[in-house]
């Protein structure tokens, strides 16, 4: 075992032991892929602002953030009080209710595509009707969706978002359901153009407009502009992914943030204050395909189906409903993208000042560190500058070693991270939590150098 792993162990355990009752319980042992760590998953206690710990008392700085939720921090006390308001009345009522139509009004007032919105329970839900939607809009049957670019766990957007991404994606998916997803690389606006020509049966593209995995994958604003000319040009719909950069890239996410503005949008996460919750919002024509008119052959045969048991949840809107009054002043988002943008500077003066090849990057309130474990790439760049690249093979594709452990080295030194190297902050994070970050950091970069995981520029 590495030596850092037996630290990390005998410092944890309270953690092991719920690791080893979790391997008797939960398929799998965890509850979601990506809370599969080396050598065993975090068991949180509680969190605070910026910060959580772990059942053994250890801190961290948070950069997962329930997973992109939190743009507030934990236990923002505002979301609690009305979370505890709404939870006095009742947990749930099955009906619809006042606290809906707040929150359905603070998403229509703050992103520029919403004239309605209709609530569903996750991003995965909102991305599965967003396309159901798209389909019976047009009347066609496919949709066209790009390399890397993560949608959700549903049949349709499993594979794709990690490479080699021309593979399945899980196991126990018919392979009838990917004959109707067209998969590009993104960014190549005349293969987008010749496949819209040549397939009239494309019903409506969905992208992160972030680029793939909240712009792990860096993507042009003019390639969502050419996307948008695109779909108007040949009667496609445009769906922006907004899961991860729905109130967080801008007050009116990625939308309001790049300037172009798509026909849906699927939203989750910092929608709901930190709550379960999602949503599919767009044009109201489309989302009238919901309506019930009272003739009973339209309503049997010409809607779009959709139901589920806690749509728009009373503490889940009371949750989002407190979280949108305070992102609409900007001032979240400001404090959030201001403290990022100060952390990727400083890591990436780590990396430059070590001689790493690798570097810092990112968009609003996000971080990427890209390592470049190619040798020859490595030679051949001679400096930093020269390693950048936005190839999603390369960009995605990190060895699984290296990240693994880049992850335990960062918990080990109190920092948790997203995914893969990256992580989000939070209008609750401090300087000093920049700073301290910045050390663990410096510290991480300099062991995984020590093992060759990382290489340096000559
Ligand atoms: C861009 C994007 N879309 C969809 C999803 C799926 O959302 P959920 O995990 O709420 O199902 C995620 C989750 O991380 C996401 O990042």
């Amino acid at each position: 075992m590495h030596r850092i792993a037996e630290a990390y162990l005998a410092a944890r355990p309270k953690s092991q032991a719920l690791w080893a009752r979790a391997q008797t319980l939960l398929g799998g042992g965890v509850g979601h892929d990506l809370r599969h760590h080396t050598p065993l998953p975090l068991y949180i206690s509680h969190g605070r602002g910026g910060r959580k710990w772990d059942v053994d008392g250890h801190e961290y700085i948070d950069f997962l953030l329930g997973n992109g939720a939190l743009l507030l921090g934990h236990a923002d006390p505002e979301i609690g009080e009305a979370v505890a308001a709404a939870l006095a009345r009742g947990t749930h009522f099955g009906s619809d209710h006042e606290l809906q139509m707040e929150w359905a009004e603070w998403v229509c007032r703050l992103l520029p595509c919403a004239e309605r919105v209709r609530f569903v329970n996750s991003g995965t839900e909102a991305t599965a009707l967003a396309l159901r939607l798209a389909r019976a809009y047009t009347g066609r049957s496919k949709v066209l969706r790009f390399e890397g670019h993560f949608h959700g766990w549903h049949d349709e957007v499993v594979h794709g978002f990690a490479p080699p991404f021309e593979a399945d994606g899980s196991l126990g998916v018919p392979a009838k359901v990917r004959e109707q997803v067209v998969m590009l690389p993104d960014g190549d606006l005349e293969r987008v153009a010749s496949c819209l020509a040549s397939d009239g049966e494309v019903a409506g593209m969905i992208l992160e407009p972030s680029g793939a995995s909240w712009g792990r994958v860096p993507i042009e604003r003019a390639f969502l502009a050419g996307l948008r000319e695109l779909a108007d040009r040949h009667g496609v719909l445009l769906i922006f992914d907004e899961v991860v950069t729905g109130f967080r890239f801008a007050p009116g996410g990625a939308q309001q943030f790049y300037g172009v503005t798509p026909d849906l949008a699927c939203l989750a996460k910092v929608l709901a204050g930190g709550m379960p919750g999602g949503a599919v919002a767009g044009r109201a024509e489309i989302l009238d395909l919901f309506r019930f008119t009272g003739d009973p052959q339209h309503d049997r045969h010409r809607r779009v189906v959709h139901l589920g048991t806690f749509n728009a949840s009373p503490l889940s809107a009371a949750a989002g409903t407190a979280a949108l009054r305070r992102i609409a002043t900007g001032e979240p988002t400001a404090r959030a993208n201001a403290l990022a943008a100060q952390l990727r500077q400083r890591w990436d003066q780590v990396l430059e000042a070590q001689g790493i090849a690798g570097y810092v990057y990112g968009e609003a309130s996000t971080f990427h560190v890209y390592f470049e474990t190619d040798r020859h790439r490595v030679r051949a760049a001679g400096k930093r500058a020269a390693l950048v690249t936005r190839d999603a093979r390369r960009l995605k594709g990190m060895p699984s070693e290296l990240v693994a452990q880049y992850q335990q080295q960062l918990r080990f030194r109190g920092v948790d991270v997203m995914s893969s190297t990256g992580g989000v902050l939070s209008a609750a994070h401090t300087e000093t939590d920049v700073q301290q970050a910045t050390e663990a950091f410096e510290a991480a970069v300099k062991a995984l150098c020590e093992d060759g995981l990382v290489l340096c520029l000559d």
